[in-house]
């Protein structure tokens, strides 16, 4: 549908940024941090950094903050990494991880940036991954504990909380970006996942009873799937991998229940979770206050073909490996690519908004959205016009999906600042501010405000009104 004219941003809505804690803090060994999974790896795509010290911003948030602050932000949405608060996972409480994060959130609040707190990206303590990890049980209530620690401290500054960080593609890609070990049979893996949905459903409601005004949602990636041609058994497979890759995630979020043809899928693969009577009263008992969502390109996929070429090597958020029997991946023809061969599609986060508002009539609430380019630092500038074009485009669509009538809280770009991606190192690079150093030559950490910062700075300070 076009518009005449279009709705305004609400007055109230957050324009802010992103980031995660493994991907920007370093200093991931000091003042008593346990190793997470990512620490533990040793290993990482050749060519690519590791995270022990990233974009060093656990030394320098102060000059970070003050550097969203002049950037407008009013939000700033940030992880809380599990191995400050519990170095173990779920031993003794580290009192100097803990006063990091109210450091970090008192700067945020003094800039009046509304702190939006992940409770977990990607970053499980190595220490529970040894005893099994989310594949079993206990995990669960160490995630309870932590998160009663997390409200119990910074409930009274935090107000919007993100329980799990892309669940789905821990799932569906955890070997792409490392949270999984490699051959990890899929009975495992939806055992894992079943473990993170009670975890999730704990923590709302833990949530609830100790931040009574606090606000707490899911976050998965999600990305609508297209299908192939208008045959319908394209169609049906771009339904079965909607259902696998998004409404499994949030049918369960939001209705406690898992979705039908995700559980079909389920069986049909032997991948079907042990699930307790139990589970289901607790899962059924709880309800987000909003879905918060990564988006960065729709997915297009394809009947499965039969002829062995439905599964595609590789394979990582936004790139669809396919699946024997089920469904292939698909390229689509009306899409540019990024320089790492992701999709661009602003139209489709119109769709994905609305199809998000229809099924589920929360408000929605973008946690990352964003271009991973080359950019290069010439005389302290970097000339990102392709990221402002990028970002511009989703922008226009977020307003056309607010005139189409949905909820939209806010838009956290991925990300505040240059960060180590999660398995293309540190020169896809997606902030707004530049991190001057490469991927095994530190050089200074020094920061610079990219094209990108002065256009959002001025996006944000009309309230979306010029994005020119
Ligand atoms: C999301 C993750 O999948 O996409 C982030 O939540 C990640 O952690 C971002 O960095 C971009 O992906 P990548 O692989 O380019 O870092």
């Amino acid at each position: 549908m076009q518009y005449r004219e279009l709705k305004a941003f609400p007055a109230d809505f957050l324009w802010g940024a992103s980031s995660s804690a493994y991907q920007v803090e370093g200093a991931w060994n000091e003042d008593g941090k346990g190793p997470s999974v990512i620490d533990a790896r040793g290993h990482y795509p050749p060519g690519t950094s590791d995270y022990t010290v990233a974009s060093d911003h656990y030394h320098r948030f102060a000059e970070d903050v003050a550097l969203f602050a002049e950037l407008g932000l009013k939000a700033y949405r940030f992880s809380i990494a599990w191995t400050r608060i519990i170095p173990d996972g779920d031993g003794e409480v580290n009192p100097a991880g803990v006063a990091f994060y109210h450091r970090l959130i008192d700067a945020l609040v003094a800039a009046g940036i509304t702190p939006i707190a992940t409770m977990y990206h990607f970053d499980l303590p190595a220490a529970l991954d040894g005893k099994g990890g989310w594949q079993d049980r206990t995990c669960v209530d160490a995630f309870a504990r932590f998160a009663e620690v997390i409200f119990r401290e910074y409930g009274d500054k935090v107000k919007h909380w993100l329980t799990i960080n892309e669940q789905n593609m821990m799932v569906l890609y955890g070997e792409a970006i490392g949270t999984v070990k490699p051959g990890q049979p899929k009975s495992a893996l939806y055992q894992a996942n079943h473990h993170m949905m009670l975890a999730q459903a704990k923590a709302n409601l833990l949530c609830h009873e100790l931040v009574p005004d606090g606000l707490i949602g899911p976050a998965p990636n999600i990305a609508l799937c297209y299908p192939e041609t208008c045959h319908p058994s394209d169609v049906l497979a771009a339904d079965d991998f909607n259902a696998i890759r998004n409404w499994l995630y949030l049918d369960m979020a939001v209705e406690g229940r898992y979705n039908s043809v995700a559980w079909a899928y389920l069986e049909e693969t032997g991948a079907a979770p042990q699930v307790a009577e139990e589970d289901l009263e607790l899962l059924a008992s709880v309800r987000p206050d909003f879905i918060a969502f990564n988006y960065y390109a729709t997915h297009t996929v394809a009947r499965p073909r039969e002829d062995g070429s439905d599964v595609a090597a590789g394979g990582d958020q936004q790139i669809a490996v396919g699946e024997k029997g089920i469904y292939a991946g698909a390229a689509n023809p009306y899409l540019p690519k990024t320089e790492f061969g992701w999709e661009i599609d602003p139209i489709g986060f119109r769709n994905t908004f609305r199809a998000l508002w229809d099924r589920y009539h929360l408000p929605l609430l973008v946690t990352e959205n964003g271009l991973g380019a080359f950019d290069k630092l010439e005389d302290g500038q970097v000339h990102d016009g392709y990221r402002i074009d990028y970002l511009r485009d989703h922008i226009e669509q977020i307003q056309l999906a607010i005139t189409d009538g949905v909820g939209v809280l806010g838009y956290c770009p991925w990300s505040a600042i240059d960060l180590v991606s999660t398995h293309q190192g540190v020169s896809k690079r997606y902030g707004f501010i530049y991190v001057r150093r490469d991927e095994f030559d530190l050089l200074d950490l020094a920061r610079f405000k990219k094209d990108s910062f002065h256009w959002y700075a001025k996006v944000i300070a009309t309230s979306g009104a010029d994005l020119s």
